[in-house]
């Protein structure tokens, strides 16, 4: 090989890698990292990407350099010579590959088993998908439930994730992991939060007609500001399951049917202006008085029976089979009764106006 084809083929490949290197870097292609788990994915995708620029820029010097030095003159219409492989090339063009393929398997086999690895003082979050809602719950801290996912800035996070319906899938860009939540299945996803904010957590399976609004954020606090929320909710929260006699006194009966409406995600497909829900999936909760009117039923048996079996009655307009038994099945009698008598008394409200 001559030198001057040495040099012109190492010129084509820094162009060609130039090139790729600023398409890789230029664009803000990935959101910025908020947990270790997405810093090991992000060296991991770097990694990836660092090799297939490398690959590229050898292609593309090779193809180009070819395409000008071995062009063929006008009236030329002869075969080229024939060629009967050539074994010291091909044993390169096995062994490179097979060494960075190898080591992509290795740099990806270490990331996942530490992304999964818990730490001793992991804390545990139940998260509970629905059509089309998620609710966080937090066994160790009372089963206190939250709409958000909140975290702790810094501590290893392991989320146990069930459906209630269909299949949803949890996704925080900037976490860069995504996982399933399959019926029958509890799936698990583990974060450790690095930096603060609020971030959006979206589902990503398509699972229904309101998917698109199956959207929640992920707010990761300082330990201390986290701690003093549990216990906050801890006070406020409605009692859980089991020990239900009545709701305490600090609580009035509307306040208490709102936190219901908000933690089951009510609002994600429901519009009704007592609680600043505006989702348009199902029903105009606003509009209950006419509904129960149009079902002739009155209000109050109305609206328990549409949250116990929604394909009693189905509101013209609207499709059937949309909104799932299931928040009748979870909720208990007391959290029920509530969440009716609010919707009754916010109806009556917005139906004399
Ligand atoms: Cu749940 Cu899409």
């Amino acid at each position: 090989m001559r030198r001057g084809s040495i040099v012109a083929l190492l010129g084509l490949a820094l162009i060609a890698g130039g090139v790729a290197t600023a398409v890789a870097l230029v664009p803000t292609w990935l959101p910025e990292d908020a947990s270790q788990e997405a810093g090991r994915i992000a060296f991991t995708f770097w990694f990836v990407i660092a090799i297939c620029i490398f690959i590229f820029a050898i292609v593309a010097a090779v193809m180009v350099y070819a395409v000008l030095r071995f062009r063929v003159q006008e009236d030329d219409f002869e075969d080229g010579p024939p060629i009967h492989g050539h074994t010291g090339l091909e044993i390169t063009w096995t062994i490179i590959p097979f060494i960075l393929v190898t080591s992509i398997a290795i740099v990806s086999a270490i990331v996942l088993s530490r992304n999964d690895a818990q730490a001793k003082d992991t804390l545990r979050v139940d998260v509970t998908a629905q059509q089309f809602t998620f609710t966080f719950s937090y066994p160790d801290a009372g089963n206190v439930t939250s709409p958000v996912l909140m975290l702790p800035k810094g501590r290893s996070v392991e989320l146990y994730m069930r459906s209630l319906d269909v299949i949803h899938s949890v996704f925080v860009p900037q976490f860069s992991q995504k996982e399933d939540v399959v019926p029958g299945l509890v799936t698990q996803l583990h974060i450790t939060p690095t930096r603060l904010g609020t971030f959006p957590l979206e589902c990503t399976e398509l699972c229904g007609l309101g998917h698109s609004l199956m959207r929640s954020q992920a707010v990761v606090m300082e330990p201390a500001a986290f701690d003093s929320w549990l216990k906050k909710q801890g006070k406020t929260a409605a009692p859980p399951s089991s020990t239900t006699t009545s709701t305490t006194s600090t609580t009035t009966p509307s306040a208490a049917g709102l936190s219901v409406f908000n933690a089951n995600g009510c609002s994600s497909c429901h519009t009704l202006s007592a609680a600043n829900a505006t989702g348009k999936v199902g029903p105009d909760l606003d509009n209950l008085v006419a509904y129960a009117k149009k079902a002739n039923q009155p209000l109050e048996s109305f609206v328990h029976d549409s949250i116990v079996d929604p394909n009693a009655y189905i509101q013209p307009g609207y499709p059937k089979n949309v909104m799932p038994g299931t928040f009748g099945q979870s909720l208990t009698k007391s959290q029920l009764d509530a969440v009716v008598s609010f919707l009754v008394q916010s109806a009556q409200k917005s139906g004399n106006k």
